[in-house]
């Protein structure tokens, strides 16, 4: 693997999740294989989770890991080429990143959206930066559009809990697929499209899924991540016999980052999943209790969201394996 930016990344997604459960099984079985090499995490924006684990997966490869806080410790970056920098930026990422390529083996960056120009975000232009002048490559910690690692840890979850349910996965022999419900969840803030756009473009690309996604109409996700999925307006008939429902808030794609509805009925209560086949809950978390998701369903054996998080350690561990193997 060269880059981790999104599923597009990745030749073979179920290698990949079987490897992930591997490092699962032993956590330590590769230790020494990242030996002498050193990743940097570089975040834009708050994160616990993304942080922790993919230090953690680091260090279980023998690999040290430095973090840094850029955007509330470092100089303040430009990414305009050609820019006069005689407002409050300090230092160009052209001369930024380089240096970054030389101090680290591997480069992970976080940075949100601004949620204000549709254009400028889904162009992907601040990690592609780093991309085109660290010279290393690049892991997604979540990016403008795209949250890659959180989604890799969702197949997995899937995986892992379906396989736990009806053995071993034998889709050759025409064993039912799943059905993964993405339902949109109430908010009060406007929330970036990146865990729902890069869920959608897993499910899609692991192909293993009945998939559906359901939302109020004004929510539609960008198609080139959403094709294959069927789209449903009305949230109980889309959960419906559902095996996995995972519950995500975010604002709005075509009138770009508006939140345009928050109707509490769409909160997942346990009435509703008893429509459901008995399903699994999902969140990629933080999850703002009784608005996005209920205490009842939270607290209940319908959840998985502590499963889900703590196998971020994994799904980061097996993508850091993949990219050091390229290197070797
Ligand atoms: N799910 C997730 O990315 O969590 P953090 O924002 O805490 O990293």
């Amino acid at each position: 693997m060269k880059q981790f930016l999104s599923a597009h990344d990745v030749s073979d997604i179920k290698a990949l999740v079987q490897r992930a459960l591997e490092h699962k099984a032993a956590p330590q079985a590769n230790k020494d294989f990242g030996a002498g090499k050193r990743i940097g995490l570089l975040f834009l924006n708050p994160s616990m989770r993304t942080r922790l684990s993919t230090q953690v997966a680091a260090q279980n490869l023998g690999m040290e890991a430095i973090v840094f806080n850029i955007g509330s410790e470092g100089w303040a970056l430009e990414f305009e080429d050609g820019a006069i920098m005689n407002g409050t930026t300090v230092e160009h990422v052209k001369d930024a990143a380089p240096i970054m390529g030389n101090y680290f083996d591997i480069l992970a960056i976080r940075t949100f959206p601004s949620l204000k120009n549709r254009e400028e975000d889904y162009s992907e232009r601040y990690i592609q930066q780093f991309v085109k002048y660290a010279g290393i490559p690049v892991v997604s910690l979540e990016s403008a559009t795209l949250h890659p690692l959180q989604s890799l840890t969702d197949v997995i979850t899937i995986t892992e809990n379906w396989n736990k349910a009806h053995g071993p996965w034998t889709m050759d022999h025409g064993q039912k697929k799943p059905k993964v419900v993405l339902t949109w969840a109430p908010h009060v803030k406007a929330l970036p499209q990146c865990v729902a756009n890069s869920f959608a473009q897993w499910i899609n690309a692991w192909g293993e899924a009945e998939f559906v996604i359901t939302h109020p109409e004004g929510y539609e996700l960008d198609e080139q991540f959403t094709r294959g999925a069927t789209i449903i307006h009305n949230q109980d008939e889309a959960l419906k016999d559902a095996d996995f429902v995972y519950v995500k808030n975010w604002s709005s794609y075509q009138q770009y980052g508006q939140v345009l509805n928050n109707d509490p009925s769409w909160m997942l209560t346990l009435e509703k999943l008893k429509s459901t086949n008995d399903a699994k809950v999902m969140h990629c978390l933080p999850v703002r209790r009784n608005l996005e998701l209920s205490d009842e369903v939270l607290d209940s054996s319908h959840s998985i969201v502590t499963q889900e998080a703590a196998n971020r350690v994994w799904a980061a561990q097996a993508v850091l394996e993949a990219i050091l193997k390229e290197g070797k």
